[in-house]
């Protein structure tokens, strides 16, 4: 079988059909690593893949990061609904994830080392809403006028999952599991260059808020101003699901976000995620430069 990669009408992305991703020989993995590296999201549709299967495809780009503390359970389900069968409820904790979901970001920021890659396949697709929408931030970056590529290169902000929740009220204590923390938040730069590819691109999306430098409001303004012009077409990219679709995109490079839907309806994700290479991923925290002297100032307490 001969695989067709189809170039996507965006910056980014590509459709990938003549191929079995629970059986991939040795050539089909280079195309698709290949075609990874050019188009950083690739759609194969009707894959219908099994927990077992998706992780195995995972896991040939890295180790699987844990999305639960627990080994046997590689793959989650990302689903409105619970194991009782109901659908999650407002005043549930997993509701405001996934309400923080459709928040343009970029996965794992929040955690010392972030992601490679995120995959998704589809399970359970409710009849209008729920598709996954993907930016190119390599694109974004292109596309900013000098004066603003200028004004950004020495930025960085921190990351945190406390704080992206709180900006949709979803106060959560601390410890409260997985990246919910207040301390140690990673610091990265507003610009990075992708350790494969060399192409810059932008650091940005909800979990970043706060810049060491500028106040508060300036700099919330100046991640929002980003996040505004970078999601735009024709560097932008909506998946519609049908049940078996796999879509793999490159965190490094690329912003998502789940699009709403009706909450009384069912949607159902079978998610891997594929850790950093701690090279180029790992980002020094808050904590480890107050263990070097470091004191919070005003700007970046
Ligand atoms: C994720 C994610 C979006 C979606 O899996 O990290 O943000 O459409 N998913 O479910
Ligand atoms: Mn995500």
């Amino acid at each position: 079988m001969e695989p067709t990669i189809t170039p996507i009408d965006a910056t980014l992305g590509a459709t990938i059909t003549g191929i079995d991703l629970a059986d991939l020989d040795d050539i089909e993995w280079r195309r698709v690593e290949d075609a990874f590296h050019e188009y950083a999201a690739l759609v194969f549709p009707a894959q219908n893949l099994s927990a077992e299967a998706q992780v195995a495809f995972s896991s040939r780009f890295g180790d699987i990061e844990l999305l639960r503390p627990d080994p046997d359970h590689k793959a989650v389900s990302i689903s409105n609904q619970k194991p009782d069968g109901d659908v999650l409820k407002p005043e549930e904790h997993r509701y405001q994830t996934l309400r923080g979901n459709e928040g343009w970001h970029i996965d794992s920021t929040y955690m010392p080392l972030a992601a490679k890659a995120g995959v998704l396949t589809a399970k359970v697709v409710p009849p209008t809403g729920g598709e996954t929408e993907l930016a190119d931030m390599r694109a974004a970056y292109d596309a900013l006028d000098e004066d603003r590529k200028a004004r950004i290169e020495d930025l960085s902000a921190y990351h945190s999952l406390y704080e992206s929740q709180a900006k949709i009220g979803h106060i959560v204590e601390t410890g409260a599991g997985y990246g919910y923390h207040t301390k140690g938040a990673p610091l990265r730069p507003l610009v990075r260059t992708h350790p494969t590819t060399g192409r810059k691109s932008l650091c940005i999306g909800r979990h970043a808020y706060r810049i060491p430098g500028l106040d508060d409001a300036e700099a919330q303004s100046l991640l929002d101003d980003l996040i505004e012009f970078a999601c735009q077409p024709p560097r932008t990219y909506t998946q519609n699901w049908q049940p078996g679709d796999l879509m793999i995109w490159d965190n490094r490079c690329v912003m998502h976000r789940a699009r709403p839907y009706d909450f009384s309806e069912t949607r159902i994700m079978q998610a891997t995620r594929i850790a950093g290479d701690p090279a180029s991923e790992l980002a020094p925290t808050d904590r480890d430069e107050r263990a070097s002297g470091f004191e919070p100032s005003a700007s970046n307490r």
